[in-house]
């Protein structure tokens, strides 16, 4: 036996290089799990609907059963010369039980089965990165908790704008990644029909149980299009589009990291065990792990891309291009869960500088807008009261000082609405609530 699955017409004897390029085990080999689960449901089918007995039906249980079994603890290893894992699962599979192994693809293709497997894998990741984004917006909200009433310079254009707390702009990030979680869960929801029993394209002419299958691999329904269900791969797209989303908040939370960390900035601390020195400048403290995970984003957004690109022009139904939606995407997910690791212990013990971020507040004339709200609380239009607040912090800048500084008599040449009580709009408060 060649190895192949595929010799019918053919004699089996491929070029070496296009065996080489064939070959999709190498990285597809993860989805045994759920191959072989995937073929444990279809063959106590099979054996359900009399299309095979039920004896050959227990009998390729068990050695699917056993063979994850010895995969999951190392005594089997997966053949890295198999063309794929489908593959390799049947043929070790024969190997063991003979002829009632040959009878497991009865009433199926690989397309429709690799489109299961990746199914069930993504599903089972999705999983696995919310409890991640959960934990991260945990360490966020406890650090924000610890900080609702740190104030700190608010931004806008990278310019001082108003004061804010640390809180407020961290439970910002908080609110994104309840937004990725939501957008995850809503791609996973859309994925899970089952494309088994769509066979090649065209379905089987076997009684095939197509609801039974779905409902024992955990989907909440079949996928009634036989075509769609083995050309679809929408949800891979959504899925890298779901993340790249996620690794543009968690790039743009770095580069805030990265910026409080500079000395220009000098907000916050990172424990030393987040950080690299240089090898030549010996006083370098670098926020190297905030630079990678933003720098990884990059290849999570090319995997989207390249999916897009790969998918844009193909006829139905299955077509070979299909076999490289995987490693873009296992890339990003190993990428994502990476970051995610790396990045929530680095906030749990990030600490602000709470004094350097109060005295930044008062530089800056960030609370010109409260002395102008503080005149449209004496009656006057905002557009007024915005205009004698230039003039007076444009005052201030000629003079060299804070508004807190500049006299009332200063004031009250420009406006008699300004009174003594103006000093108390001065003093520096967030004007938000930073916890929900
Ligand atoms: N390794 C293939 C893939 O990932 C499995 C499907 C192969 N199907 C086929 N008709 N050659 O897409």
């Amino acid at each position: 036996m060649s190895g192949k699955l595929w010799q019918g017409r053919l004699d089996g004897n491929v070029d070496t290089v296009t065996d080489k390029l064939n070959r999709s085990i190498a990285f597809d080999q993860r989805l045994y799990p759920h191959d072989i689960r995937a073929s444990i449901a279809h063959a106590e089918m099979l054996g359900k609907q009399g299309i095979i007995s039920v004896m050959e039906a227990r009998e390729i249980v068990s050695g699917l059963s056993a063979i994850l079994e010895e995969i999951a603890s190392g005594q089997l290893t997966i053949d890295p010369l198999a063309e794929d894992i489908h593959t390799f699962v049947e043929l070790e599979l024969t190997r063991r039980i003979g002829d009632t192994g040959k009878k497991l693809h009865t009433g199926r293709s690989r397309n429709d089965q690799v489109a299961t497997d990746l199914r069930l894998y993504l599903e089972s990741e999705i999983q696995a990165i919310d409890t991640l984004l959960a934990g991260l917006q945990s360490v966020l909200q406890d650090k924000a908790q610890a900080h609702a009433n740190t104030i700190m310079p608010g931004y806008t254009h990278l310019q001082r704008a108003q004061p804010v707390t640390f809180g407020l702009h961290l439970m910002a990030y908080h609110a994104m990644l309840q937004r990725d979680r939501d957008r995850l869960r809503d791609c996973a929801r859309r994925m899970m029909v089952c494309p088994l029993g769509a066979g090649a394209l065209a379905g089987s002419s076997f009684p095939l149980d197509r609801a039974d299958v779905a409902r024992q691999l955990g989907f909440s329904g079949v996928m009634a299009n036989t075509l769609d269900a083995v050309s679809d791969r929408d949800h891979v797209i959504e899925f890298l589009g779901a993340a790249s989303i996620v690794m543009m908040h968690l790039s743009r939370f770095c580069e805030e990291v990265v910026l409080w960390c500079s000395q220009e900035f000098n907000f916050v601390t990172l424990r030393d065990a987040y950080t690299t020195g240089s090898s030549m400048m010996p006083q370098k403290k670098n926020p190297d792990l905030a630079e990678l995970i933003r720098g990884k984003s990059g290849r999570v957004f090319g995997s989207l891309m390249a999916v897009l690109t790969l998918m844009k022009s193909l006829p139905l139904a299955y077509n070979k291009d299909m076999q490289e939606d995987k490693e873009g995407l296992f890339d990003a997910i190993d990428t994502l869960k990476l970051c995610l690791e790396a990045l929530t212990p680095m906030v749990a013990t990030m600490t602000p500088k709470v004094e350097k971020m109060a005295v930044s507040v008062k530089e800056g004339y960030l609370n010109a807008t409260e002395l102008a709200n503080y005149l449209v609380k004496k009656g006057l239009p905002f557009r007024d009261a915005y205009l004698l607040t230039g003039q007076a912090v444009q005052l201030a800048v000629q003079q060299g000082l804070s508004l807190e500084e500049l006299p009332l008599v200063a004031y009250q040449q420009l406006s008699p609405q300004f009174q003594e009580d103006l000093y108390r709009a001065l003093e520096y408060n967030a004007p938000a609530v930073a916890i929900r």
